[in-house]
This record gives C-alpha cells, structure tokens and sequence, in this order.
C-alpha cells in the first residue's frame, strides 16, 4: 500500500476513518533515527494499521532554545517511514496548530515540577498540549513513546489518565548507538570531539548499574559517582544528575528501595543531552 501524506486535519480525519483498527501512533519532531523506527516497527507489530506525525512543536520550545535551529529533513523522513510500512504520515503547519486567536494549553502538574520540567519551564505544557490536539485528531488505540524521554512518556500516561484519552500508551527501551550514546535528532549539533565525549553518559549510566548490584544503594553516592565519571571529560558541564522515583519522579534520599529513574542533563559544548536508566526494577 502507499503511504498516505497529508497536512490538513480534515484529510487526516478522513483518511483516518477508514484504516484498519486497532491504529497506532507515532507522534514526531521528525528528522528520523533508529530510536523512531523502533517506535514505528513496535506499532506495525502490535497494530492493523500505523499514523505517524512530524511536527517540529513552537510550545515545547523555550525562548533560548534551538526551535529555529531544530534539524529538519522531511523528504528523508518520508522516504524512512515508507520503507517501515507506515500507512499515513500527518505533518501539520504550526498556523494548523496554532492558529490565530488560540488559547488552550493541558497541563499535567506534580510530575512536571522536576527533572527536565524544572529546567525547561513550560516545555512540558507545549507537550502534553500538542500530544493531546495529535490524540484528539488521529484517534489512536495504541500511542507509541521512547523511555528516553522518560518523564515526557510518564507525564503523557498521566494525561492520559487524567482527560480519559481511550487509548494505551505503549512505552519503548532506548535505542543506542554501538558506543551507547543514545540516539536523538539533535546529536548532529556535536563535532567531533564533542561526539567522542558524549560516550561518556552511557559509561557513567553503567558504572551507576554495576555499583548499584554490587550492593551500593546510597542514592547520593550513586549520584556522585555519576558526576565524578561525568567530569573526567573536559568538555562537559552538568546541568544534573537525579535518582528519582521511578512512578512520582520525587527525588529519592537516603537508601533505594524500590525502582529508580536515574537521569541527567548533560552539555557538551552548546548542546544539551538527556539520558537516562532505570535501576532496582
Ligand atoms: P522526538 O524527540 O522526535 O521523539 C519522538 C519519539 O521518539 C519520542 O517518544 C521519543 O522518546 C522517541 N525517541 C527519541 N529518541 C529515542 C531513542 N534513542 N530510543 C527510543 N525512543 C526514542 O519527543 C518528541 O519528539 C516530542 O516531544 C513529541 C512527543 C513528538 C511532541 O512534540
């Protein structure tokens, strides 16, 4: 079958009316890797038929941040998505969006006051507000969400929870690449030797793990461990390190006794890196 592309929310209505049921759902900032072809694959295999989004979002972006400089390659994109069988492809202008006069924003609270919440203010209303308008026009049984935007994929259940959006959230592992830096559109901002140091998350991520089975459960020293690894690269600046808890993302002191989100943000010149892992599960 040919995939199907369209920009205006009335064709994706009407062309979402006739796909196969269950339908599920990949909502994109595009500029596509493997980490999103794993998404698409997991909903071609759990679903009759497959909608994918590519919208770079304007709300999720804070005013210092990299909207105009956000990597785009639609025609590649396309080209990736046919190959995986995908069956529509939306990709909606942001005065579709955002039209003039618009005012209606959904904000999910607790769980976005820490972690990237706290240093991205109002990134996460951009979010959860362009995920639940995505919802409302594709109307998907399954969505689809990479655990490397971990609190992004909890933050969307709790939506989902909260506005009684009738669909299942499918969350996926973190695609990386054979050094272990995670995948993400914005690592073709780093030269380099940026590149090279980057590898240095997933080791720290690692030795945070092995310490961690090795019977070390002090979430402080853990931490510390983390931003000592971190720093023995000289191109780094720590935004943070968190070991939090894994279902209410509140920092944990003291002893872990149950599931942790260890999680960070690292600089590596200009460009901002999140990566992260679930430890005592
Ligand atoms: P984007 O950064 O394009 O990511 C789209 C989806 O791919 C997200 O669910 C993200 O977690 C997942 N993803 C990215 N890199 C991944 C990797 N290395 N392994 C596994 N999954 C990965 O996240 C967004 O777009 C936007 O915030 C969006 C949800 C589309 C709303 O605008």
């Amino acid at each position: 079958m040919e995939m199907k592309i369209l920009t205006t929310i009335s064709d994706l209505q009407e062309e979402r009316k006739i796909l196969p049921e269950p339908v599920g759902f990949v909502p994109t900032m595009g500029f596509l890797h493997e980490g999103h072809l794993s998404l698409m694959r997991a909903a071609k295999k759990d679903c009759a038929s497959v909608v994918a989004s590519i919208f770079v979002n304007p709300t999720q972006f804070g005013v210092n941040e990299d909207f105009d400089s956000y990597p785009r390659d639609p025609e590649k994109d396309i080209e990736l998505l046919q190959t995986e069988g995908i069956d529509l492809v939306w990709i909606p202008t942001p005065e579709m969006m955002y039209p003039l006069g618009y005012q209606t924003w959904v904000e999910v609270q607790e769980l976005t006051s820490g972690l990237e919440g706290q240093r991205r203010p109002g990134h996460f209303r951009g979010v959860t507000t362009v995920v639940a308008k995505l919802f409302n026009a594709v109307q998907p049984q399954k969505a689809f969400f990479g655990q490397k935007d971990a609190q992004q994929a909890i933050v969307i259940q709790q939506m989902v929870r909260d506005l009684n959006f009738n669909l299942e959230v499918v969350i996926c592992s973190i695609v990386r690449e054979p050094d272990g830096l995670a995948m993400s559109s914005r690592n073709v901002y780093l030269n380099p030797a940026e590149r090279q140091a980057a590898t240095v998350i997933f080791r720290a991520l690692k030795s945070a793990e092995k310490a961690y089975m090795n019977g070390e459960h002090s979430s402080s020293r853990i931490v510390e461990m983390i931003e000592n690894i971190i720093k023995t690269e000289p191109l780094t600046r720590i935004q943070y390190v968190s070991c939090a808890d894994v279902t209410t993302l509140e920092e944990v002191e003291g002893q872990i006794t149950s599931p942790v989100l260890i999680s960070m943000a690292v600089y590596f010149g200009k460009t901002r890196l999140i990566d992260n892992m679930i430890i005592g599960g």
